[in-house]
């Protein structure tokens, strides 16, 4: 008995996420919603049925290459804003991070720099 409703209980707890929708950045959610009213999970994740963390090239289809955006927070004779430093293009890992190390979809952003340092970045959109 205890079994059973041990095992409804847990198919509950495993149903209620997949069921619920996933919470999306507002700026992305506007422009990947479909006129169901639907996100487009497809412009991140492919066609893939189980969804894992997107590659950086589904980001850098629309975004440019991670040259494109060292460039956009580069110094602004470059023809990008000052950002200090810059997270797109580092010292240790030049333009190679994933973005997913960083830009977060379904939970809020960190930077991943700070796990060792204390970088500001005030204008990050979490
Ligand atoms: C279908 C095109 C598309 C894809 C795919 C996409 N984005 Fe975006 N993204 C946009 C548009 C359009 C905006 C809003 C305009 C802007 O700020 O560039 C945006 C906004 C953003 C912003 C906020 C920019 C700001 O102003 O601070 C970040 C960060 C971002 N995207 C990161 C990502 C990452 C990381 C991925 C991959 C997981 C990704 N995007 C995939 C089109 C896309
Ligand atoms: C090491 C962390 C990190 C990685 C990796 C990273 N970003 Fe960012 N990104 C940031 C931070 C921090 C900002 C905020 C910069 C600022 O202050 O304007 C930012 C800003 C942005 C913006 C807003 C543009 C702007 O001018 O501020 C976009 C779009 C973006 N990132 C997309 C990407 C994409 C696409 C990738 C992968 C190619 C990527 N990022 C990789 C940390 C990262
Ligand atoms: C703008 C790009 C983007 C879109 C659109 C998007 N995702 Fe994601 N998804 C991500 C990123 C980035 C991750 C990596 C974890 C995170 O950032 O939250 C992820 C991870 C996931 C994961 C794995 C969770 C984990 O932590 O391993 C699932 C499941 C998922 N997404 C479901 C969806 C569904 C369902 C939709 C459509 C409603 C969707 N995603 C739309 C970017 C996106
Ligand atoms: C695993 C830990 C670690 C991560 C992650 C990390 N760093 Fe560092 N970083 C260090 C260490 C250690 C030094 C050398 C000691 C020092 O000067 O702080 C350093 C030095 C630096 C320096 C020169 C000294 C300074 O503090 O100004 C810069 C700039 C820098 N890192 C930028 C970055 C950026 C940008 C990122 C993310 C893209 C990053 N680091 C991620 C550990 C890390």
């Amino acid at each position: 008995m205890f079994k059973t409703l041990n095992t409804l209980l847990l198919a509950c707890l495993l149903v209620a996420p997949a069921a619920s929708a996933v919470q999306m950045k507002d700026y992305h959610k506007e422009i990947m919603t479909n006129d169901n009213g639907k996100v487009e999970c497809a412009a991140c994740h492919g066609d893939a049925k189980r969804k894992t963390i997107p590659a950086a090239s589904q980001c850098e289809s629309c975004h440019g290459s991670s040259d494109d955006m060292a460039m956009q927070t580069a110094r602004p004779e470059d023809a990008g804003h000052d950002v200090e430093p810059n997270p797109h293009d580092s010292l240790h890992y030049g333009t190679d991070l994933p973005c997913t190390y960083c830009h977060q979809e379904h939970k809020e952003s960190t930077v991943y720099c700070n796990q060792c340092h204390e970088f500001e970045y005030p204008d990050m959109k979490r």
